[in-house]
């Protein structure tokens, strides 16, 4: 076996058991997550990648429609030479159906999870409760790592305002597990009259009068259930925390050269090492490749030329490698917060990437 750069991507992905791609908003994060899956599998390793919201083509590709069944693994086919074992599986995070395979797992009983499960305002919430697509995408992860099934897991992350929501996900759902309100929903009925105070009383009963009594029953009724599997909740937060900050797990920050995504990449590095994450590279995507400077003699040269096709060319190269140049003078900060870890550049393709072929392309420049 070749000695692998023990600072390169490629040892990432062939030593790593999980693998998160985050980082700012329409950077390509989904896109490196599938490209990483495809070089991971490529190098030999049963691969999964969950992807959360690809794009339409994209999802295509990956054989996941909007059918219910895209959120068990589907086989992707036709990624290139594989070395031995090496298989790529593709899902798309369903965070409601995450959700209830949770719930079930965290119960007593059959009855104890139908009771959740059934609740007309679980029904209306779990996929949509604040920060639960975070968390969800963390569950699944959980999910499919335990399973024993795969030797990578790697997950996109959702499209969130900030990045870092995504590295707080878990301490979240254990806060908001001993907030007082939550925790005033869930004492028993009598103790709850007494106790409530003034607010959540004058709160509950605009409910009742807006919405019917029926609403605040269920409500009531889904935070007594849900306390039954709090404890089962906090733990699993825990768990996923640890394993989270394991040394199998590594985050890849993707970003692309804009000065608003590597502002908000320099603030996820920070909070990565700041909360003992292990950082496992930064993708700088979307880069306009350095042109080749001209010779003096060639500016010389194209100093007088008459206006024209050549001409414009000329001023097409002067213009992009102005660009590629400011581009590269926004990136050393962030480069430098990356430290030890591999740092990528992938160039911005004249075609969006939206196809099995154009994924193979990329991870072979990932690595
Ligand atoms: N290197 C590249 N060159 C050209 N197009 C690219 C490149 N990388 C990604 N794209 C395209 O950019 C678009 C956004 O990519 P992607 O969906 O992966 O971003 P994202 O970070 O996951 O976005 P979101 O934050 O919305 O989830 C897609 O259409 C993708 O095909
Ligand atoms: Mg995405």
């Amino acid at each position: 076996m070749n000695e692998l750069d023990p600072h390169s991507l490629q040892r990432v992905i062939e030593e790593s058991e999980l693998l998160l791609t985050c980082g700012p908003g329409g950077v390509g994060k989904t896109t490196t997550a599938a490209a990483l899956g495809v070089a991971a599998a490529q190098a030999g390793r049963r691969t999964v990648v969950v992807t959360v919201d690809p794009a339409r083509r994209l999802a295509d590709a990956l054989g996941l429609d909007d059918g219910a069944a895209s959120d068990e693994p589907h086989r992707v086919d036709d990624i290139g030479s594989t070395a031995e074992g090496g298989e790529l599986w593709a899902l798309m995070l369903d965070a409601e159906k995450t959700f209830d395979r949770l719930v079930r797992e965290q119960s007593g009983s059959r009855k104890q999870a139908e009771t959740v499960l059934n609740n007309p305002v679980y029904q209306a919430i779990s996929g949509s409760l604040s920060g639960a697509q975070e968390y969800m995408a963390i569950e699944r992860l959980h999910q499919l790592h335990v399973s024993g099934e795969w030797d990578l897991v790697i997950v996109d992350t959702p499209p969130s305002r900030h990045a870092i929501d995504l590295l707080e996900a878990p301490d979240r759902l254990v806060g908001f597990l001993g907030h007082p309100v939550y925790r005033a929903l869930t004492v028993g009925q009598r103790t709850f009259a007494k106790i409530t105070d003034a607010a959540t009383s004058m709160f509950l009963w605009a409910v009742k009068r807006l919405a019917g009594p029926q609403i605040v029953e269920d409500t009531l009724e889904f935070f007594r259930s849900l306390a039954n599997i709090e404890g089962g909740l906090r733990h699993r937060a825990k768990q996923v925390s640890v394993l989270l900050r394991g040394e199998d797990t590594a985050f890849v920050v993707v970003t692309s050269p804009r000065a608003e995504a590597v502002g908000e990449a320099e603030h996820l590095l920070d909070a990565i090492a700041d909360k003992k994450f292990p950082l496992g590279g930064l993708v700088v995507n979307l880069i306009h490749p350095l042109p080749e400077p001209l010779s003096d003699a060639d500016e010389r040269l194209l100093a007088d030329l008459d206006p024209g096709p050549l001409a414009d060319q000329v001023e097409w190269h002067r213009e992009l490698s102005t660009l590629a140049t400011a581009e590269r003078e926004e990136l050393v900060e962030v480069e430098r917060l990356a430290g030890d870890a591999p740092v990528i550049e992938l160039p911005l393709l004249p075609v969006d990437i939206h196809d099995v072929p154009g994924l193979v392309d990329l991870a072979e420049r990932l690595t």
